[in-house]
C-alpha cells in the first residue's frame, strides 16, 4: 500500500536518505528544506512523487500552512517525520540566549 509522508528537512542526513529510499519504494514524499538547490535531484529523479516545499520550521504559520496545502494537493497525509532539526552542545554558560531560544524554536516548538 502506498503512503504519503511529510518529512521536515530532507535536505540532508537521515531526511535525505528516508525520502531517497521511500520514493524509490513509490511513496509520495511531501519534503521540506530551506534551500530548494539541496532537493534539485530528488525534484529531478521524481516529479510525479517528491513534493518540495521551502520551510523553516522557526516559522510556526509557514509550518501550519505547509501542512493544509499537503493536505489540500495530496488529500492525506498517512504519517509526519519531525525530522528538521540540529544539535547545540556546550556548557550552559558558554551558550548565548540567542542560541538557546533558537534550538528551542527549533527542536522543540517547532517540531511539535
Ligand atoms: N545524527 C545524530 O546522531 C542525531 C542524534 C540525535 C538527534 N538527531 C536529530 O535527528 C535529525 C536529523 O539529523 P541528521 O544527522 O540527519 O542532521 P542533518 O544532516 O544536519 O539534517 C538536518 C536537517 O534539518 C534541517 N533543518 C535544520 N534546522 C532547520 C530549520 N530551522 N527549519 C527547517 N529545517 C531545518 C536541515 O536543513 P538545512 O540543510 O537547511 O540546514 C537538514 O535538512 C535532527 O533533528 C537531529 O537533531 C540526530
Amino acid at each position: 500500500m502506498q503512503k504519503t509522508w511529510l518529512i521536515t528537512g530532507v535536505s540532508s542526513g537521515f531526511g535525505y536518505e528516508m525520502t531517497k529510499l521511500l520514493l524509490e519504494r513509490g511513496d509520495t514524499v511531501v519534503g521540506t528544506v530551506r534551500n530548494t538547490a539541496k532537493a534539485e535531484e530528488l525534484v529531478k529523479n521524481y516529479p510525479d512523487t517528491f513534493d518540495c516545499e521551502i520551510l523553516d520550521v522557526t516559522d510556526v504559520p509557514a509550518v501550519h500552512k505547509t501542512v493544509d496545502d499537503a493536505f489540500a494537493r495530496h488529500g492525506k497525509i498517512d504519517v509526519v517525520v519531525s525530522n528538521a532539526g540540529y544539535g547545540l552542545f556546550g556548557a550552559a554558560e558558554e551558550l548565548s540566549d540567542e542560541e538557546i531560544d533558537r534550538i528551542i524554536a527549533t527542536d522543540l516548538t517547532g517540531s511539535i
